[in-house]
């Protein structure tokens, strides 16, 4: 899809998308288009439930003598809370009708509402990035009706009065969308082909080439370093365990780095605490927090972004099999802690304690963030409308909070505390993987935290949002989300570039 900035003009063909706010004040644009349509506007919201609502669109199409097919009305609600994830979510409604019908074409002209916060130049920007999120596909695997499938839009225009003011806006936009598809690519794509390996080989070289320093450590190397809380989950596969660790040094040379680690099972199928057939369905999923972390980094990168960042991603698959690790054995972790495995389904913690230890260690970061799918508790909690928080640190979760508020990705913070971390003690080792029936999210948090030295840490539990079923309506067209490369990019923009 070929996608540009123009200066406002006479509505042109294909779609041409116009703004309204609560109570169906047409925004200058749609009174504009309205009266080139000979009020075919205004009748058509005569006669609908539209109101201007956040999430409503019109549809109506052109009537003879103008040159567009259809002429849609999105609602941006109230212009006070009309916001950035707002447009994008408005934009990502009209994109839904337009791939819905034959246009190839389409012109965005949404204009500010008076009262909103946002300036000419971000609201075309925002309109930009959520064509980009909405219009993402993933087809390689389809080799019947891709017509069905196939986007058709192939150009898009978006007005605005400052062309270049909108490019320069849009310009880091477009690299944290970039990190998102990424992101969604790499959920997306089955278990039979994204083993670690070729995680680890994928991320090499979507990063190495835009200044990326890209390392990968084999289970030879991961060995020596004691690493037996990782090695133990993937001895169950035939293939090989990974950790990628990703820099991207765009700060001063002294300045220590953010830090973000992600859980990267790239299949779980419980290991010998074997899952059920349907709770199996979705596991290629479970490295979501390591696609993440793999994103934002390619999205600091690509917007050239004025920090050191590391990123590490504990890359395994979850296998019962003749040498699988089972459930009572005692593993030592590279902190030096012992964990009795109660159940090897509970094996992200596994994975994240030693890479939280090797990326504390190694790195010494100003604060460390970890994305997982971690629980099924989660979703029972949260839902699908937030991520869980866990932090040892208020500035940084409440920073987290807000970034995740401005980007559109959502965060709700639950406890920690002594009471939980009882919870995990073991019979005879330093700790178990596993907590009783209830507070299972916190008694995971728990966990990684006894591998937190004094580090400002964050756990973004994201198993409810990392991938959706077919009844959410996001601006994620697919079934990945690429859900936390716009939280953590917004986050790393807001509070730690120089
Ligand atoms: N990857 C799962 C968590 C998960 C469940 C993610 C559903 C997305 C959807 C994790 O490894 C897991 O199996 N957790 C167990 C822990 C339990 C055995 C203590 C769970 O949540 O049931
Ligand atoms: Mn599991
Ligand atoms: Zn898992």
């Amino acid at each position: 899809m070929q996608l540009s900035f123009i200066t406002p003009s006479a509505i042109s063909k294909g779609a041409y998308v116009v703004g309204a706010t609560s109570g169906n004040k047409l925004l200058p644009s749609a009174v504009e288009a309205d009266k080139n349509a000979g009020g075919a506007l205004t009748r058509a919201l005569g006669v609908s439930r539209f109101k201007g609502k956040s999430g409503q669109v019109l549809e109506v199409l052109a009537p003879a003598g103008v040159e567009a097919s259809r002429i849609l009305v999105v609602g941006l609600g109230e212009p006070t809370e009309c916001d950035g994830a707002r447009v994008e979510n408005a934009t990502a409604g009209a994109i839904a009708r337009i791939l819905g019908a034959a246009d190839t074409d389409a012109t965005f002209a949404i204009d500010v509402p008076k009262g909103s916060k946002l300036k000419r130049p971000a609201v075309a920007a925002h309109v930009a990035m959520g064509a980009r999120l909405k219009t993402y596909s993933f087809n390689h695997y389809r080799t019947k009706n891709l017509d069905e499938h196939e986007i058709r839009l192939r150009t898009l225009r978006v007005a605005t009065q400052d062309v270049a003011a909108a490019k320069r806006a849009f310009a880091p936009l477009d690299a944290v969308a970039t990190g998102v598809c990424l992101a969604r690519d790499l959920v997306n794509e089955p278990p039979n082909v994204l083993s670690p390996a070729e995680f680890a080989r994928r991320a090499r070289a979507q990063l190495g080439k835009v200044g990326v320093k890209v390392e990968v450590l084999g289970e030879s190397e991961m060995k020596k370093l004691g690493m037996g809380a990782l090695l133990g989950v993937g001895q169950g596969s035939e293939r090989e365990s990974q950790l990628l660790v990703m820099q991207w040094k765009g700060g001063r040379k002294a300045d220590a780095p953010v830090g973000f680690v992600g859980k990267g099972v790239c299949f779980d199928s419980g290991g010998l605490s074997l899952k059920t057939g349907q709770g199996m369905m979705g596991m290629k999923g479970d490295m979501g927090g390591a696609a993440a972390v793999t994103g934002t980094l390619l999205s600091l990168a690509l917007r050239k972004a004025k920090v050191n960042a590391v990123g590490v991603a504990g890359l395994v698959e979850n296998m019962p099999d003749g040498k699988a690790q089972r459930p009572d054995d005692v593993v030592k972790s590279m902190s030096g802690q012992t964990i009795e495995v109660l159940n090897t389904d509970a094996e992200g913690r596994l994975v994240l304690a030693d890479a939280l230890t090797y990326t504390q260690q190694k790195f010494k970061p100003q604060f460390v963030i970890d994305l997982a799918t971690l629980t099924g508790a989660i979703l029972i909690a949260l839902g699908h409308e937030n991520a869980g928080l866990f932090s040892n640190n208020d500035r940084l979760a409440e920073r987290i909070f807000a970034a995740g508020k401005e980007a559109g990705e959502p965060v709700w913070r639950l406890p920690l505390g002594p009471g939980y971390d009882k919870l995990i003690r073991s019979k005879i080792a330093d700790m178990k993987n596993t907590v009783g029936p209830t507070s299972g999210s916190i008694g995971a948090a728990q966990f990684l935290q006894r591998f937190i030295d004094k580090t400002p840490w964050a756990h973004l539990d994201i198993a409810g949002v990392a991938w959706q079923d077919g009844e959410q309506k996001t601006l994620s067209p697919g079934w990945a989300t690429g859900w936390g490369v716009r939280i953590l990019d917004r986050l790393v923009a807001d509070h730690y570039e120089r």
